[in-house]
């Protein structure tokens, strides 16, 4: 199974859940680097602004198949309740996508993000075949690791399933 991972990140967490899930998954991890990214609070109120009135970022997408990957998964935090404006950005370009795809969601509140997970089904026009949300409070007690074996399941069960 050919398995691809995309993701945004500006504090690392993103990046170090994607780091482990492609250790598991054997797959290839790619990142989206976008403009304004700092993580002071004038760069966060930056980026909400700019996710606010929508307006466009600049963004660097490696050039990948993604289509032709058996399994996609997208990785974002959250920023104002929704996966964070590069990922979003990408995916209103309508890029061709793989059938199944996964989401990766990380945020500071420890709520389910229910709304990314919606808005990122819309704008990629799939189902989930799995969701991993992990909150800070789960990074830094490590507790997330925990749902990560289920997560793992529901990506390779699903593919096994459906192919
Ligand atoms: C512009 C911006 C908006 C954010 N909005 C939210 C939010 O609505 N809900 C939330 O729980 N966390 C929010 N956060 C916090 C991030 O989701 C959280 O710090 C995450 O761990 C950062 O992931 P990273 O380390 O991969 O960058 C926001 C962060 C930024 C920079």
């Amino acid at each position: 199974m050919t398995c691809r991972i995309l993701l945004h990140s500006i504090r690392g967490r993103t990046h170090k859940v994607g780091e482990e899930l492609a250790w598991e998954l054997g797959a290839q991890l790619h990142e989206i680097d976008a403009e304004n990214t700092d993580q002071t609070i004038f760069g966060r109120l930056r980026s909400g602004f700019s996710a606010l009135v929508a307006r466009g970022i600049s963004i660097a997408v490696p050039d990948q198949p993604w289509d032709r990957s058996d399994l996609l998964i997208l990785g974002a935090p959250v920023w104002n309740g929704k996966a964070a404006r590069p990922m979003r950005q990408w995916l209103e370009g309508r890029p061709a996508l793989p059938a199944r795809v996964a989401f990766l969601l990380i945020s500071d509140e420890t709520d389910y993000p229910a709304e990314a997970v919606e808005d990122l089904s819309s704008l990629t026009g799939r189902k989930p075949v799995a969701v991993l949300h992990v909150s800070d409070t789960d990074f830094s007690g490590g507790t997330w690791k925990g749902r990560l074996e289920h997560f793992l399941d529901q990506c390779v069960v699903r593919y096994r399933n459906s192919a």
